[in-house]
């Protein structure tokens, strides 16, 4: 009677219970700050004007300095670069053009040596045209891989997203992003019987595409990596109505890879992170990726991709309200099963140093933000001392979209003020993208000699992550003032009885602003503070913001 019972309790038990019992995510992720690495443009060592993995190790020092505890690194596997490396077309083979495998071998050993951590790029969701894989399954006989991609089985069925050309088989292909990207196949939560093309999640051949990934991530993962951020993660399982297969999917190999490896950690790119969590995931970001409001604060005329307005603008025409509503909604549903992550940008749009966002005031208003607020910080190479968003680049390895070019965020890093910005021995006609041609562009040899640069900024407030949890990745939040179209934004921060109070004025004019405020307040004391003042008067907080400032003030 009672194991009846249990067994029906399972079958009712909602996702978010599975989600719960996954094992925790290791301890070292509450307190990491992450950097983002893209290794084309990082640093050269062979003088080919491409960044490789013997230049990374040379620079973990200047990563372990700044506060960086680990690294997240865009693929570097063998490619047709024609989506610049999330087209591979060999997940065992680090590419020629970064080095060996032994290199990445050596460089987690460097990294584990301080303390660091490394994750890889999983492009899970789809492999080049040119893999050996897909030319096996495009044969016209029937073989080992003829379901490794979703084919239809007559080239005159052509839905959304398929693609037709001269293949051996008599079918189109479904691709997952470019039309050289074939999806791989894991089979389809709901597959339609009238099109029995569409495989089952538990057919033979998405089981075995399952199996595959899972070895690729053994076989990474026993050679010292730490963890993956995986490319498209929801997109995997076809035609599947609340992602329940997919869910499945991802809490198989969270079991198994912690199983396996309790240190190791897995990173959605879902852009939704109670979502992603819920299907495994330990961290997700919050980006460009979805209605979620990151765009409203930092997406202006410039960049990949463009609005009118923003909330971090010099014009102050912005609006804080529609991300502060979505990243609390994410915050309260996300708990302490897994982290949240608001990069300061990415590969894929702009930095923060873009169109009239532009100088060193402005930067520090939106660092002060994303390395206050709860969530894993993550810098992305350059952010760190303020590089720019280069507008009008050619398109280089599939970096055009239909919005824009995501180049923009892909040069070369600024090393010191040579004129190669130290990137490469190679000349400059032959670095993997155009360098920022400014005189004034920033450099890390000039700021790291500077204490009062963006830089040391930038490291002082990872360090006043480290020394007060208060201002760390779980330690609470709550919005103070954060109205529609309305500047500053001010918000309060709190753990283990420390509380601080954080004014963010990205806009260009002198502001005030008042609000309630609960508990005692003998001072308010300037941590971290440029033009921004704070006064108890009975219970209202006052708040004095100079144009383009902040303020962290701790609360005793
Ligand atoms: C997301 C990656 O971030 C992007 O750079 C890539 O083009 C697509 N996925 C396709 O893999």
């Amino acid at each position: 009677m009672r194991l009846k019972h249990t067994a029906l309790l399972f079958l009712l038990l909602p996702l978010s219970i599975w989600a719960s019992s996954f094992k925790p995510a290791p301890a070292w992720l509450k307190t990491a700050a992450f950097y983002q690495i893209y290794p084309q443009s990082f640093k050269d060592t062979d003088g080919d004007g491409i960044g490789d993995i013997n230049g990374i190790i040379s620079k973990l020092d200047y990563l372990k300095w700044l506060g960086i505890d680990a690294i997240w690194m865009n693929p570097c596997f063998e490619s047709s670069y024609q989506d610049a490396g999330y087209d591979v077309t060999d997940f065992y083979r680090v590419a020629k053009r970064y080095g060996t495998n032994d290199d990445l071998k050596r460089l987690f050993r460097e990294a584990h040596k301080r303390n660091m951590k490394v994750c890889l790029d999983l492009v899970a969701g789809h492999t080049s045209i040119d893999h050996p894989w897909f030319k096996a399954s495009q044969s016209a006989t029937r073989n080992e891989l003829s379901d490794r991609y979703i084919w239809t089985n007559d080239s005159t069925i052509k839905p959304e997203r398929h693609i037709s050309g001269k293949f051996g088989r008599n079918g189109t292909y479904r691709k997952n992003f470019f039309d050289c990207q074939p999806a791989l196949n894991y089979g389809f939560g709901v597959p339609d019987p009238a099109q029995p093309w569409q495989l089952p999640v538990t057919a033979e051949g998405p089981q075995k595409t399952r199996k595959e990934l899972m070895k690729i991530m053994d076989f990474w993962m026993t050679m010292g990596c730490d963890g993956f951020r995986v490319d498209m993660a929801p997109s995997l399982i076809k035609n599947d109505p609340d992602r329940v297969e997919t869910n499945k999917l991802w809490a198989e190999i969270r079991n198994h890879f912690q199983q396996r490896f309790p240190e190791g950690i897995l990173i959605a790119e879902w852009g939704n992170p109670m979502r992603a969590i819920k299907a495994g995931f330990m961290m997700d970001f919050i980006i460009h990726l979805g209605n979620n409001g990151y765009s409203s604060l930092f997406f202006n005329k410039v960049g990949t991709y463009r609005h009118d307005t923003c909330y971090f603008s010099i014009e102050g025409n912005g609006t804080p309200t529609k991300f502060v509503d979505y990243y609390l909604e994410q915050l309260k549903n996300v708990g302490d099963s897994g982290y949240l992550c608001v990069p300061t940008a990415n590969h894929d749009f702009q930095r923060p140093n873009c169109g009239t966002r532009n100088d060193d005031a402005q930067l520090r208003t939106v660092s002060t933000f994303l390395m206050t607020i709860p969530g894993v910080p993550l810098f992305y190479y350059g952010d760190e001392i303020g590089m720019k968003f280069i507008d009008g680049l050619p398109s280089k390895e599939g970096s055009l979209l239909t919005k824009g070019n995501r180049a923009g965020s892909r040069t070369p890093m600024q090393w010191d003020g040579s004129e190669g910005a130290g990137f490469s021995s190679a000349g400059q006609d032959k670095y993997y993208l155009p360098i920022d041609d400014s005189p004034y562009r920033p450099n890390v040899e000039t700021q790291m000699a500077n204490p009062s640069s963006l830089l040391h900024f930038n490291r002082r407030l990872l360090q006043l992550r480290k020394q007060y949890p208060a201002l760390g990745t779980r330690g609470g939040i709550r919005f103070l003032y954060a109205e529609a179209n309305k500047y500053p934004l001010v918000y309060e921060r709190t753990a283990n009885g420390q509380r601080f109070i954080i004014v963010i004025n990205p806009s260009g004019k002198a502001v005030k602003a008042e609000c309630s405020f609960s508990g005692a307040a003998k001072e308010f004391k300037p941590v971290l503070v440029d033009r921004t003042s704070l006064k108890l008067v009975k219970d209202k907080l006052q708040i004095n913001a100079d144009g383009v400032s902040y303020g962290l003030f701790m609360v005793n």
